[in-house]
């Protein structure tokens, strides 16, 4: 596979609502990301994935953007805009920006056009149908955010076709406009000088709604392709879509290089692995280790030289990482180098969420009023509708709502974590004067330099990007282990992900004579490599 500058850069998810306030409206800003440049490039991460700083109505925080041209006035100006793109860049920094085109706002001028008139020349941006003959939606079709998928518009008795909130009208993507509007506004921004897109929920543009099919609709890999050679093909920037029901094969699809569409593909199979077939991630289920490690391994070993992988424990819509995965009440320091350490090794580009890099934590607001998330409110009232206590609600908020992710970022043991002077938008996590980013930088034990010193591998170590993938101990109940092997360059990671000692032997024919150790989570002395004792949480990495 030709090596691409994403290969073995390391991205940096900013979510500009929560992470820095400079003016005191308690909104985080885009002179509050810039200030925070230094910080990065210290971490040492070279891309930004920057959720949505767009014009929006902030019905869902953003993702409903009601002008793809212009900046919330609460994020700053495009000046102030422009200012993070050329001052990232200083610093070795490319910025991707959200993409958000599965949908607008309903404030956006298209959507205040259409719904006008049906004869209107924006009408058939969006999606129509007319009522059933007893008035009611055209189908059960439902939203994701709850209630159904269709919003009735009195001014011209249609119902209009939205798969998030009501306020996210869907674009239709069958008609070739609006196709070419969208490439117009990408290539305006990538004119810029921004670095790339990362692409919210792509997989559902292809939809066929009256075959009920959203995801991987027929079309899809077609308008990918078109946007490929519209606005992508003569740039070498990075492109990543969010994926939720994606195989391997259609993972191919997208990121295979000869299929001119994206760059690599962010797949939730390790994380849908702790959800509710009926009732999805309103009942979290404990994960299931082993399955965990077959999906690593699944996607490690089918997209090796035919794709590429994202690789992320975490983002603004999923729990903290190490409250999910790690321990947070006796190891949360350890858990959270070791999770990062099994993630970092693989095969694919590692995103970090803000705040991570600390080990910050899921929140556990006391009451339902101090959450602001849409997907959390209505799926509250829904759920307690459908029969669910308040106590379980409670439980599966303080386990997967999205607010988890979203509390203000913790600079320092200040008021507000340093995050703002004001009242932040949404609660403080209060942990905050223990966990925080000023603490870490103190600290060389500290979780933010196991990341930095997980990136300075990467940047040294050709096999953590391009050597093949071979999971060892498949069956193990503790231990995630595995081998990358590239040219004459070979590393061994061993991690444990339990709060119980484990013991690693390697019983595969690997000669093991020399051996370094490339990083560890715990001081301590190693004799040998193919029978190990492993501390809880102890994560290692040996070259051999
Ligand atoms: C994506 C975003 C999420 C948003 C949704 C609708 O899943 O990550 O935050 O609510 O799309 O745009
Ligand atoms: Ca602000």
């Amino acid at each position: 596979m030709d090596k691409k500058w994403w290969h073995n850069s390391v991205v940096y998810q900013v979510y500009p609502r929560s992470f820095c306030d400079t003016n005191g409206d308690g909104i985080g800003d885009i002179p509050g990301i810039i200030s925070k440049l230094d910080y990065l490039q210290n971490l040492g991460i070279e891309i930004i994935w920057l959720s949505p700083v767009y014009q929006s109505p902030m019905d869902d925080n953003g993702y409903d953007i009601s002008d793809y041209q212009a900046i919330a006035p609460e994020f700053g100006t495009m000046e102030d805009m422009d200012k993070l793109i050329a001052e990232a860049r200083k610093r070795n920094i490319q910025i991707v920006m959200d993409l958000v085109v599965n949908h607008t706002s309903d404030e956006h001028p298209w959507f205040v056009e259409a719904r006008k008139s049906k004869d209107n020349i924006y009408r058939d941006f969006y999606i129509w149908r007319k009522p059933k003959e007893d008035g009611s939606e055209p189908s059960q079709l439902g939203s994701a955010f709850g209630g159904s998928a269709w919003q009735y518009d009195e001014i011209t008795g249609e119902y209009y076709f939205h798969l998030f909130s009501k306020k996210q009208p869907d674009l239709n993507w069958e008609n070739k406009k609006v196709r070419k509007a969208v490439y117009k506004m990408m290539n305006w921004w990538l004119d810029k000088g921004i670095g790339g897109f990362r692409m919210d929920v792509i997989e559902l543009i292809g939809k066929v709604i009256d075959e009920g099919i959203m995801s991987n609709g027929p079309k899809l890999h077609d308008y990918l392709k078109e946007m490929h050679q519209e606005t992508l093909a003569s740039r070498d920037v990075l492109t990543v879509g969010e994926t939720w029901g994606v195989t391997p094969e259609i993972a191919k699809k997208y990121s295979n290089p000869e299929e001119k569409e994206l760059s690599m593909v962010f797949q939730f199979e390790h994380i849908t692995l702790c959800w509710d077939a009926k009732h999805g991630k309103w009942k979290p289920r404990p994960f299931d280790f082993v399955s965990l490690k077959k999906i690593f391994n699944k996607w490690q070993t089918e997209l090796e030289g035919k794709g590429w992988n994202s690789l992320f424990w975490n983002n603004h819509d999923l729990p903290r990482a190490v409250s999910k995965y790690g321990n947070t009440q006796q190891y949360r320091v350890e858990s959270a180098k070791m999770l990062a350490t099994a993630l970092h090794m693989m095969q694919g580009t590692p995103y970090i969420y803000q705040g991570e890099e600390i080990g910050m934590t899921n929140v556990r607001f006391e009451s339902i009023n101090q959450y602001q998330d849409i997907e959390t409110l209505n799926f509250y009232k829904e759920k307690i509708a459908e029969g669910f206590t308040h106590e379980e609600m409670m439980n599966a908020l303080w386990e997967n709502s999205r607010d988890n992710a979203r509390t203000p970022m913790h600079w320092d043991a200040t008021e507000n974590g340093g995050f703002s002077k004001g009242k932040p938008w949404l609660g403080m996590n209060p942990n905050y004067d223990s966990i925080n980013v000023k603490a870490a930088i103190e600290d060389k034990n500290s979780i933010f330099y196991h990341y930095k010193k997980l990136i300075e591998l990467r940047k040294s170590m050709p096999v953590i990007t391009y050597g093949d993938f071979k999971l060892l101990l498949k069956e193990h109940p503790q231990i995630f282990a595995y081998m990358r092997t590239y040219e004459d360059e070979r590393i061994l990671v061993a991690t444990n992900f339990s709060k119980d000692k484990a013991k690693f032997m390697l019983n595969e024919a690997v000669e093991v004579e020399d051996f370094r150790v490339l990083l560890s989570n715990y001081d301590k002395a190693y004799a040998l490599v193919s029978e190990l004792e492993l501390e809880p949480y102890e994560a290692v990495v040996f070259g051999i």
